[in-house]
């Protein structure tokens, strides 16, 4: 592939605007050598070697990260207020192939959301057969009741309008009026239906951990690129 389309798909900019930033010499091999529009990628160099203005070139397509979604910012790539597109560079939302969010965070829950520009991926991430846990942290308007963990365990909880029941779902009390909910799934509002299934009213929701991978030390409002480690962590569940 020509680096010149690359670049273009990496949503830098139009193909006339990136052949003036080579015309410009700012697209550079970390060696310094000045890159030309007509070289081809891996030919003159790889990926990881090709700067833009001294910077490193963005992640190639096939790009996982993690955003630590902060509340009051949408999934959503065209709505009033702030979307999570907003927290990366601007040209990732320009990126061919697309980047969306693996599944949605309510634009009220907080927490890890991963976003991903490969749909085998996401797919993979998403389906019900991958088992993969996702942990919630909740806090609710009332105090738990004490049913509540046997309820959501049952695999016979049905929330309203729902034809099949949920599956079963692991409820810690972390304190009488917070409690850590593992899904296995992703309905829609889930968390919150659940807790108003039993009666109670969620506050405040923030997603901790997608398998093994849990947010670590990353700032709310900020993201990282995910690498092997990482990946193998939301499928294996281990940390
Ligand atoms: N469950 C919810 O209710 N909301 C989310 O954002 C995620 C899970």
């Amino acid at each position: 592939m020509k680096l010149l389309r690359r670049i273009a798909n990496l949503g830098y900019g139009s193909r006339k605007q990136v052949t003036e930033m080579f015309r410009e010499g700012r697209i550079t091999h970390a060696n310094g050598e000045v890159l030309y529009a007509d070289d081809m990628l891996d030919e003159h160099a790889r990926h990881e070697d090709v700067r833009v203005d001294g910077e490193p070139l963005d992640p190639p397509p096939g790009l996982l990260l993690m955003l630590h979604k902060p509340v009051g910012c949408t999934c959503s790539r065209k709505d009033q207020g702030q979307l999570v597109y907003d927290l990366l560079p601007p040209r990732f939302a320009l990126r061919d192939p697309v980047l969306s969010t693996v599944g949605r965070l309510d634009r009220e829950t907080s927490g890890l959301l991963l976003m991903t520009d490969d749909g085998v991926l996401l797919h993979r991430i998403q389906s019900p057969k991958g088992n993969i846990a996702k942990v919630y942290e909740a806090t609710l308007a009332r105090p738990l009741r004490g049913d509540e963990a046997k309820m959501f365990a049952s695999g016979k909880l049905r929330l309203e309008d729902e034809p099949t029941p949920l599956l079963p779902a692991e409820m810690e009390v972390l304190e009488p009026q917070r409690a850590r909910l593992t899904l296995h799934e992703g309905r829609y509002h889930q968390a919150r239906r659940m807790f108003a299934a039993v009666g109670n009213h969620v506050e405040t929701l923030h997603r901790a951990s997608v398998g093994g991978l849990s947010l670590g030390d990353l700032p709310a409002g900020q993201w990282r690129a995910l690498d092997e480690a990482d990946r193998a962590r939301i499928f294996t569940g281990m940390p």
